[in-house]
């Protein structure tokens, strides 16, 4: 760990520590090469932005806002596209508005998008039959088809993966702030595949008293027009801060401030696989002065919490920090208390937040990867009821989910079976819940945050 002797942070001070999960590079000046080039592109996001999420996520600290991030496990090259990008906002407004009518809250929206390209592995290497090659790291590192040309690490890709994320957050202001997301607009958000169903017919009766709520305001004599909040939204991105390199070569120096930021997000989180304190991933994090986040997984021990709020947060600035508690549907009552607990002793302020999908993946007898809806539900009650006996806010959800009509997890109202998953099943990483089940889950999320 740094000590007081050690030189101050600067972005490339990680490069002293052991870091894991980076993928190797075949040849490294031509990474050398893509690393100079990304040091002098525009930032994606500017100071300012990441300092408003950061008093966005200050009010969840306090339980007076609801945090909802979620997008794709890993986002993919080819899945490119204006529709893609329209259907996907479409789909975490929609749950929004659904979170925010049910709970009487702001809902903070941060995508799980415009750079969640890389993906850490549990295993460096695949094994097909008698083949063996690196694993598949996110399109930001390699190609997921299995031959070794596809799965040789190409730093061009990062470049490809800044430009893609560059376009896809420009569409993003375009759509949020361009009349797309006017509460007027609420019934627009329903896709077609989704109207039809129970979950797409509630959303319509809710999106309807909404126009009644927001005629009678009109006719109360309140100028809708006039009231910025109705017509637009504050929509910030995230991803895995897992590349260092790419990571230092967006931190620019805030020109106001003098602090640091890594402006390839608003926001970056380190999973459950780099969050050690003394290791390259956290001293990253620990420099820059966006809002972090660190995935807790159910081995986490409340030492180590303390550690990295020590880290991350040694001022204890509220919305600074957010654990994203992965612990699974059995193990989320049983190991949470005790995290929760201590934070709260050492009079920290941070978000808590729950992401139901990591701990509760696992593979079909067929080989399938999938998820349960009801497990991830269970985890999400188990969840409120912690956070509710430790007397700390539920701040929020970290979601995996897709705009499309998928069959990658199992159940919700729409039974998806064992033997629905090979239907269509695009997932590039880890299983997603298709728009459906996502606007199902926002409702029963809705009626969890009305009880809490
Ligand atoms: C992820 O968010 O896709 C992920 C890999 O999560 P975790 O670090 O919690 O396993
Ligand atoms: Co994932």
């Amino acid at each position: 760990m740094r000590t007081e002797q050690q030189r101050p942070w600067e972005p490339a001070s990680w490069q002293g520590f052991p870091a894991a999960q980076q993928p190797e590079w075949p040849d490294p000046l031509e990474m050398e090469n893509v690393l100079t080039e990304l040091r002098a592109v525009p930032p994606l996001v500017f100071a300012g932005e990441a300092r408003s999420l950061q008093s966005s996520l200050a009010e969840v600290a306090r339980g007076d806002a609801f945090l909802l991030q979620a997008g794709d496990c890993a986002e993919a090259f080819g899945d490119f596209s204006a529709n893609a990008i329209r259907d996907k906002l479409k789909i975490i407004l929609q749950m929004a508005v659904v979170l925010t009518y049910a709970a009487g809250l702001p809902v903070v929206k941060v995508g799980r998008i415009a750079g969640q390209f890389a993906k850490p592995r549990t295993s460096p290497n695949e094994r097909l039959h008698d083949v063996e090659l690196p694993s598949f790291r996110g399109h930001a590192v390699n190609d997921a088809a299995f031959d070794a040309e596809s799965r040789t690490a190409d730093p061009h890709r990062l470049m490809r993966a800044y430009h893609q994320s560059a376009a896809t957050l420009n569409l993003i202001r375009a759509f949020t702030k361009g009349g797309f997301a006017d509460l007027n607009q609420t019934h627009m958000w329903n896709q077609e595949f989704v109207a039809g169903s129970k979950q797409g017919q509630r959303y319509e009766a809710m999106a309807r008293q909404i126009d009644r709520a927001l005629r009678f305001m009109a006719a109360c004599g309140v100028d809708l027009a006039r009231d910025p909040v109705l017509h637009e939204v504050d929509f910030y991105i995230s991803h895995e801060a897992l590349l260092l390199g790419y990571e230092e070569a967006l931190t620019r120096q805030d020109s106001l401030t003098d602090d640091w930021y890594d402006c390839s997000a608003h926001l970056l989180w380190v999973g459950e696989r780099t969050r050690q304190v003394d290791a390259a991933h956290v001293e990253f994090l620990s420099g820059i002065k966006n809002p972090v986040g660190v995935k807790v997984g159910p081995l986490a021990s409340a030492d180590e919490v303390i550690a990295l709020c020590d880290r991350l947060d040694p001022t204890n600035e509220p919305g600074r920090l957010t654990f994203i508690a992965r612990m699974g549907a059995e193990q989320v009552t049983e190991v949470l208390p005790a995290l929760v607990r201590a934070v709260s002793k050492e009079g920290r302020t941070v978000v808590w937040a729950c992401d139901p999908m990591h701990a509760n993946t696992f593979t079909t007898s067929t080989g399938v990867k999938t998820r349960r809806f009801d497990d991830i539900l269970t985890e999400l009650r188990g969840f409120f009821s912690v956070c509710q006996q430790e007397g700390a806010p539920p701040g929020g959800v970290h979601l995996e989910l897709t705009q499309e009509d998928v069959t990658e997890c199992l159940g919700g109202s729409e039974e998806i079976l064992d033997t629905h998953l090979h239907e269509k099943y695009l997932a590039l990483c880890d299983p997603r819940l298709n728009a459906r089940q996502s606007l199902d889950l926002a409702f029963q999320l809705g009626e969890m945050l009305q009880e809490s």
